[in-house]
């Protein structure tokens, strides 16, 4: 095993290393959620008391036309950026799951694709509940969710084998929410074109992760979550893309007053705006956004090839120790080993998973506590985000690890699980 010192070393040498400093941390404790919340910026604080104290508590009404109306604008224009996107193909907004249904609703309205959806059993569970309530609402719409023969990762052939007989619309995650497991997206993309289907991208698990180039990968729509990678805190809006050409054969279902050709001449009749801006809904939630700008400036500045880069090194640390330090001890790895494959977590498996992470979560005298996640039925997920996680927080958790199992300290835990994991 990779000595403490070794670890430092390598942390000491890390050009990112300065990142680290810009969240807030909690002494004695060293965050390795995979992903379901990012950190703290730092300078979420300063933003959003300026925006309380000044802007809400001083300008009120006024700060709409000073600064909030553009907020949304601003916040696009930085994931177009970070992602590849031409100009006005990206809006802020609403969950993933509203954005999911209102899209699938538009598509399948369009009529543009066959009538039916697909999706895989890899797919995070919101997805498959909006496929399973569109597929209610659409009596003729057909549904498939493909089982693959391992839990883990998708099989390719087998996709595009169901696209080629059964075109439709494809509802898949970039980078699945257990294993990790990343889809090679320009490939699937081209052999969607070819075969009258579109894919829909969720990249929650994906954006801020590993780079993205919507351009290069010819990907028509895509959507996710600002609170992992992004950093956007607990419930920030989502992002939703969608290729140029595609704008005006899409209807917004929702056709709220922000989504507008002119919002603020209060029309009795809706007349949807031009492009993307007719799928915003109702007012923007400025101050979650706030934080969804200080999260993606981070992103920017230290360049998301830079810290792909950085995740890929730390992770093949970890995979490393994992089959050395711990395969012996019942852990089995859970991710794919090759890195073009797997996004920014790790997940390993251990049938005491759960008490596992209590343990871990607790801590000891002699070590900090170590916060991963647990995903049914025996998931431990470590969420490398290169931002803040260091090779020191590795060496801690594959030590705590050994530690945990070997003096069987799990057993002071429930086997009963509590419900946020
Ligand atoms: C892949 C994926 N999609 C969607 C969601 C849920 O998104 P939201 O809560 O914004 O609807 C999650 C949440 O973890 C997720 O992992």
């Amino acid at each position: 095993m990779i000595d403490l010192k070794a670890a430092r070393l390598l942390d000491q040498n890390d050009p990112l290393k300065t990142f680290k400093n810009r969240f807030t941390h909690q002494e004695n404790e060293i965050y390795l959620d995979g992903n379901s919340l990012g950190k703290l910026p730092k300078s979420v604080l300063s933003k959003l008391e300026d925006t309380l104290q000044n802007q809400w508590g001083k300008q009120l009404i006024r700060s709409w036309n000073e600064n909030w109306l553009e907020l949304p604008l601003r916040l696009s224009k930085k994931y177009e950026t970070l992602l590849n996107a031409s100009d006005g193909e990206i809006v802020f907004g609403e969950s993933t799951s509203v954005r999911l249904y209102q899209i699938l609703f538009a598509l399948i309205e369009s009529r543009n694709y066959p009538n039916q959806l697909i999706t895989d059993s890899l797919n995070f569970p919101t997805d498959l509940y909006v496929l399973q309530g569109l597929a209610k609402h659409f009596s003729k719409l057909s549904i498939q969710s493909i089982q693959y023969g391992q839990e883990i990762l998708a099989d390719i052939e087998q996709l595009k084998e169901i696209i080629q007989t059964k075109p439709g619309i494809i509802c898949l995650s970039l980078v699945t929410y257990k294993s990790a497991y990343c889809y090679p997206m320009k490939a699937l993309n081209e052999w969607a074109a070819q075969n009258k289907s579109i894919i829909v991208w969720d990249l929650s698990h994906a954006v801020g992760a590993i780079p993205i180039d919507f351009k290069k990968t010819k990907t028509k729509i895509a959507l996710g979550c600002t609170y992992k990678y992004m950093n956007g805190g607990p419930g920030s809006p989502a992002f939703l893309f969608v290729q140029k050409e595609l704008h005006n054969l899409l209807q917004n279902p929702i056709q709220g007053w922000f989504g507008h050709l002119k919002p603020f001449d209060f029309d009795p009749q809706y007349k949807a705006a031009q492009g993307l801006e007719r799928f915003n809904n109702g007012t923007p939630s400025i101050l979650s956004m706030q934080a969804v700008e200080a999260g993606v400036d981070l992103i920017l500045e230290a360049g998301i090839k830079n810290l792909r880069a950085k995740s890929v090194a730390l992770s093949e640390m970890l995979i490393d120790e994992i089959t050395k330090e711990l395969e012996t001890l019942g852990f089995e790895l859970e991710s794919p080993k090759n890195s073009i494959r797997r996004g920014s977590h790790i997940a390993i498996a251990h049938p005491h998973a759960w008490q596992i992470c209590q343990a871990l979560i607790q801590g000891d005298t002699l070590a900090p506590k170590i916060i991963p996640d647990f995903r049914p039925p025996h998931f431990i997920r470590i969420g490398i985000t290169p931002l803040y996680t260091s090779y020191e927080d590795l060496w801690w958790l594959v030590n705590q690890l050994r530690m945990i199992v070997t003096s069987k300290a799990y057993l002071n835990f429930d086997e009963a699980k509590s419900q946020v994991t």
